[in-house]
């Protein structure tokens, strides 16, 4: 069976990005590639030195979000993408391009959605004194945060916790997360896979 191809979009350290492409050695069933970021991000560094092309595509460089996403798409289509995954992709994408990749592009977010869409999330969780947080992988559509979700893992929350040592656990699993989902979305297997 023909690999599927991937393309991961970021923003930022490539942390989750650097845990895909690890993951997608030989004998699995999606290949990296194409990485591209959105503003000048350590991740595109990353991404070279381990062989994948990486790529800016910066939205500062384009008068309107239409002209900036068409450009997305076009080096998208240069490489050939099938599947796309948002990895700390900090940019809202427009219906009219989530709707070219309905059924297509993955997201991870850190929180258990449907608890704590959008920012702050571990801040959020801690102010509500939640026993627990984690970390969610889902499908995109329209609405932010909102999509299928695919997979999920779970962190307790400490005595003591800050923000950051939240997102530190957190961090750990969605590294965990992110590769296992894709693996089984790019077999088709779209139930959910819940960690531990
Ligand atoms: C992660 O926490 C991810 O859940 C969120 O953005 C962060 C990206 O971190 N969407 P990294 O760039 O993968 O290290």
């Amino acid at each position: 069976m023909s690999r599927r191809r991937v393309a991961i979009l970021i923003s930022g350290t490539g942390t989750n990005m650097e845990a895909l492409l690890r993951a997608m050695g030989p004998g699995h069933p999606a290949q990296p590639v194409l990485v591209l970021a959105d503003r000048p991000a350590p991740g595109i560094a990353r991404a070279q030195a381990l062989g994948v092309s990486g790529a800016v595509v910066e939205r500062a460089a384009h008068d309107t979000g239409a002209g900036f996403e068409d450009a997305l798409q076009a080096a998208l289509d240069a490489a050939g993408a099938e599947l796309l995954c948002l990895a700390g992709f900090m940019r809202v994408l427009s219906p009219a391009f989530v709707s070219r990749w309905q059924g297509r592009a993955l997201n991870i977010h850190p929180s258990l959605l449907p608890r704590y869409p959008g920012l702050d999330t571990h801040a959020r969780a801690l102010a509500a004194g939640d026993a627990e947080a984690g970390c969610t992988v889902h499908e995109v559509t329209a609405a932010l945060d909102s999509g299928p979700i695919l997979g999920q893992a779970r962190v307790p929350v400490l005595p003591g916790d800050s923000a950051d040592t939240l997102a530190a656990r957190v961090r750990e699993m969605e590294h965990q997360l992110y590769p296992a989902v894709l693996e089984r979305f790019a077999r088709g297997e779209r139930r959910p896979l819940f960690l531990p």
